[in-house]
């Protein structure tokens, strides 16, 4: 059995999960609006992996007693000035959501709860990639986002990414 406090923090993940599915989907949509269908297809696979991550966090909760609640998701701002400002607030997101991770894994080592430190294990890992993964796009996007022919060649780049279902298992 979880303790209390463990599983609220992850019922309120599978919502912040999926809010950071409907970002990245609102991401996908403002790109496909602008003509860089690459970068739009970056963004709806993840999306995707969002959606999974709040699956897994949901079964995980099933799994070991807990009943999720589901709540509200958030709107997402879809207000952006410009591809920059869209990529900076991927990155800043991602910074958050490890944030929010680091705060279940302390107190599920308060607890002594092995189990979910290491259901969560997977997760800090995969927030390193996703943090990476988003500087590195800002980092593109500012050596070759003013360059038509390079963010051309980038954004076909960005289309070749393919959806592969999460390495976790529960
Ligand atoms: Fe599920 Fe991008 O963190």
């Amino acid at each position: 059995m979880l303790d209390e406090k463990v599983a609220q923090l992850i019922n309120t993940q599978i919502n912040k999960e999926f809010y950071s599915a409907y970002l990245y989907l609102g991401f996908s949509t403002w790109f496909s609006d602008q003509g860089l269908e690459g970068f739009a297809n970056w963004y709806q696979i993840q999306a995707q992996e969002e959606r999974d991550h709040a699956m897994l966090f949901l079964e995980y909760l099933q799994n070991n007693g807990g009943r999720p609640v589901l709540e509200a998701i958030d709107r997402p701002d879809q207000d952006f000035s410009g591809a920059r400002e869209v990529l900076a607030a991927g990155e800043k997101h991602e910074h958050y959501v490890t944030g929010l991770i680091n705060t279940i894994y302390a107190a599920a080592a308060e607890q002594k709860d092995f189990r979910t430190m290491q259901f969560l294990d997977w997760f800090v890992k995969e927030q390193g990639e996703e943090e990476k993964n988003a500087g590195d796009l800002l980092k593109k996007w500012d050596l070759f986002g003013a360059d038509p022919r390079a963010l051309y060649m980038l954004d076909n780049e960005m289309s070749s990414r393919t959806y592969s279902a999460p390495s976790l298992t529960l």
